[in-house]
């Protein structure tokens, strides 16, 4: 069953979710060469608390940490701590997640430390755009499988991995709801788009393969051919007219 949100309830979920959007804007904005992942991590969950919200990963399923911090060929999941240290040109993708007054907020983006090479920047910029395109579909009547036909197309233009094994979801009460959000497949499959749905759209784009693996610690993800990963999510209300990204700054910073 996929949960509708009711009004009173989608005033409490976008303040999750605005302080989810200020939590990944205050990461991106510690990120600099020979910064720790462990201090972002750190002053994220301190900046969450003082919301009066709480870190929505933190011990879920036995995560470690508050924030998922991926650096170049890691995908999602990546593990921050103090001994891991970004270098000038590296590509850091940030995830995190609010819980606030019983609902939850999920957002993603990949920044660049330092200076990047184009090759990179260029993968950040259409994974990007890729949940844009996605997010055209993101409409009433609308199916679930034509975001992702949508995500998938423009993506693999560029030559790109569009990753299978991880796909996005229903976001609320729960982390993870109905429906699953896949970011590849034919359009016209899945569950009918309704008012009051709310989606975490979240396209992780490869380089080269699609193909990922997981690491010894049980958790980061990485590409099998070791090719850099971007990630951008958001989470989404579908209405009876244009979608609303909830995972958004008090200042429009998405
Ligand atoms: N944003 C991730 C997702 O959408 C959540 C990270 S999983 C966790 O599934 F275990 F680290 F919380
Ligand atoms: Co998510």
């Amino acid at each position: 069953m996929i949960a509708l949100k009711s009004d009173r309830e989608l005033e409490v979920m976008r303040k999750a979710c605005q302080i989810t959007a200020a939590a990944r804007q205050l990461a991106g904005e510690m990120i600099r060469p020979g910064i720790s992942t462990g201090a972002i991590d750190k002053a994220v969950h301190d900046f969450i608390l003082s919301q009066g919200a709480k870190p929505s990963f933190l011990h879920y399923s036995g995560y470690p940490a508050s924030v998922c911090i991926s650096v170049n060929d890691q995908v999602i999941h990546g593990i921050p701590d103090k001994h891991t240290k970004l270098k000038e040109g590296d590509i850091v993708s940030i995830d995190v997640g609010a819980y606030y007054q019983g609902f939850h907020g999920d957002c993603a983006a990949t920044f660049p430390c330092g200076r990047i090479s184009p090759q990179a920047q260029k993968l950040i910029d259409v994974t990007r755009q890729s949940f844009f395109e996605g997010i055209r579909y993101a409409r009433q009547g609308a199916r679930v499988s034509d975001i992702s036909h949508a995500v998938q197309t423009y993506a693999e233009q560029f030559g790109y991995g569009v990753v299978r094994s991880y796909v996005g979801h229903g976001v609320g009460e729960k982390l993870h709801e109905e429906p699953e959000v896949p970011n590849y497949g034919a359009p016209g499959r899945g569950p009918r788009l309704i008012r009051g749905m709310t989606l975490a759209i979240e396209p992780m784009i490869n380089q080269g393969t699609h193909e990922v693996r997981v690491l010894r610690d049980g958790w980061t993800v990485v590409t099998k051919d070791g090719g850099l990963s971007a990630h951008y999510e958001n989470t989404v209300l579908i209405t009876d007219g244009e979608p609303e990204i909830l995972t958004v700054t008090g200042d429009g910073v998405l």
